[in-house]
This record gives C-alpha cells, structure tokens and sequence, in this order.
C-alpha cells in the first residue's frame, strides 16, 4: 500500500515523540513530503534521524513553540515559501494537560495554560496554514480530540482537559462547515496511547491500565502507529466525502 500520500504536502505538528512522531514516519513511508516541527529540537531530530535511517527523508523546524504565533508563522513559511500550497495538517502537538479537579484548579496556573496547549495552539497553526491549505484544493486538516472529549475520567482530575478536547471537537466541526469544499476537517480521538506522556502521567501501568483494559474490547493499550493508520487514510485522497467527522480510534472503549 506504500505511497497513498504521494505527491502530497504535509504538515505534522509535534514530531519529536509519541502520534507526532508515528505520523510522520507512517507519512513518510507512505511518500509524502513531511514538514515536522516541535519545541524540543532533541526529539525531533531524533526523528528526522529515525526517518533517514530507513532511507526517508522528513524536515523539521526545531525548536518552534506553537503557542507563539511568530513561531507557527515561521514553521508554514518554511513550506509554503519551497512548495506553495498545503495538503495536510497534522496537529498532533500538544502540552501536557494541568490534572486538577475542579476545586483545586487554578485559573491563571493550571486551566488557562491548559487551554493554549490543547486549543490555542491547534487553532494558531490551522490559521497560518489556511490560505495555504486552500491553494491545495483538496486539503485535509486531522486534529486530535480524545476519549476526554466524550466522558469523563474517574480515575484522573481532567477538567481542563476535557474542556479542552471538546472544544477541538466544535472547532473542527466549524473548520468543516468554513472550509468545504476545497478543506476537509476531521478529528480522531485517541484511547490510551503508549507515549512518553501518557507513561509519565501514570496511566500506562498497574491498577490503572488493568481497569482500563477491562472495560476495552480489544485488551491492549494503542500504539502511535494504531493512530498513524487512520491519520493516512484521513489525509489521503480515500477520505475525499469525509468531513466533519469524529474517528475514535480506543480499541473500542467508546462502544461501552
Ligand atoms: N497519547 C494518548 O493516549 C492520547 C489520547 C487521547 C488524545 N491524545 C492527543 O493526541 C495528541 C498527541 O498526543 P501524544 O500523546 O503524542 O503527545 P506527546 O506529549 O507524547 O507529544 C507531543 C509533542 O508535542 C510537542 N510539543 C509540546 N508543546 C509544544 C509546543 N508549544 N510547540 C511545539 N511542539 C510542542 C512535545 O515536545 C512532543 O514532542 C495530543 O493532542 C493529545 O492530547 C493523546
């Protein structure tokens, strides 16, 4: 199936780990021209490297801060400048969340930041890619909302954090209805991924991760690629009558 992105402009967001990372190798392999960025330039020159080990070549603008918006400026003017239109947008970047319950989250420390890590930096980027994206005619724009967009957690204090992917979900929704037909716009909402994150935050081992499971028809936590494979097809040319839609991507937690 090798080259269902070819000839095709992409742009991933936050390429130095976890989805980010997945989806620009899988893009790669797939024959897209990937233009990476990431605020850690370690990771997402490891990246670059993983790529040019298999014979593939991914660029990256590292360090770019994509709640800066000279940053995010930066980073589309690097491909739009070389290649003069967008096809795909990949915001996989993302700040981790600020895990607080309502009684104890601090508006200004914890939800406002929260906020710019997971909305405005989704929205900032999708603006300066717009016109570019636009030129591509046949664009597809892919967020990331999550499982949190749709229930909450017992297990974590995820208010900010469910605030914040619902409102990916509602952005996006208008992203499709403004964009048409030249912009598709589609959200995928992850279960449990295994990435650097997602082990840090606790939630990929012990008591934890066995509750999950059991309530998962599919008994085993994702992989980056798991959401790679949906982000190929989303952005490629298959998914051409598909906008405005929601793909949960969890080993079927949401079925239950
Ligand atoms: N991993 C999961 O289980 C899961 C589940 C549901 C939704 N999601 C969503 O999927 C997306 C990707 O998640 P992930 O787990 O791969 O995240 P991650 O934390 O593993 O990777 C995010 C990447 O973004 C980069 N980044 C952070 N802030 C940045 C900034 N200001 N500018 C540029 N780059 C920045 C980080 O350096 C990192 O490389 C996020 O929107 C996340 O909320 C993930």
């Amino acid at each position: 199936m090798a080259g269902r992105l070819k000839d095709k402009i992409a742009l991933v967001t936050g390429i130095g780990a976890g989805i980010g990372r997945g989806i620009a190798l899988r893009f790669a392999r797939e024959g897209a021209t990937v233009i990476g960025c990431d605020i850690d330039a370690t990771t997402a020159a490891a990246t670059v490297q993983a790529a040019a080990d298999e014979g593939l070549q991914i660029a990256s603008v590292h360090p770019c801060d994509l709640t800066r918006p000279a940053d995010v400026e930066r980073y589309v003017r690097s491909a739009s400048d070389t290649h003069g239109r967008i096809d795909i947008l990949v915001n996989a970047a993302a700040i981790p969340p600020h895990m607080a319950r309502a009684a104890e989250m601090d508006y200004e420390g914890q939800w406002t930041p929260t906020m710019a890590g997971e909305v405005d930096i989704v929205f900032l980027a999708v603006k300066a890619a717009w016109p570019w994206l636009l030129k591509s005619g046949k664009a597809s724009i892919i967020n990331f909302a999550s499982v949190s967009a749709f229930r909450g957690s017992t297990n974590f204090g995820m208010l900010a954090h469910c605030a914040g992917k619902a409102a990916v979900l509602g952005m996006t929704r208008q992203l499709a209805i403004e964009g048409g037909p030249g912009i598709r716009a589609n959200t995928i909402s992850p279960g449990l991924v295994v990435t650097p994150a997602t082990a840090s935050a606790g939630g990929t081992d012990g008591a934890i991760r066995e509750r999950l499971l059991e309530r998962m028809p599919l008994k085993r936590l994702g992989d980056p690629d798991d959401i790679a494979w949906c982000a190929v097809f989303l952005a490629s040319d298959e998914a051409s009558w598909i906008t405005g839609a929601n793909f949960p991507v969890d080993g079927g937690v949401m079925a239950g």
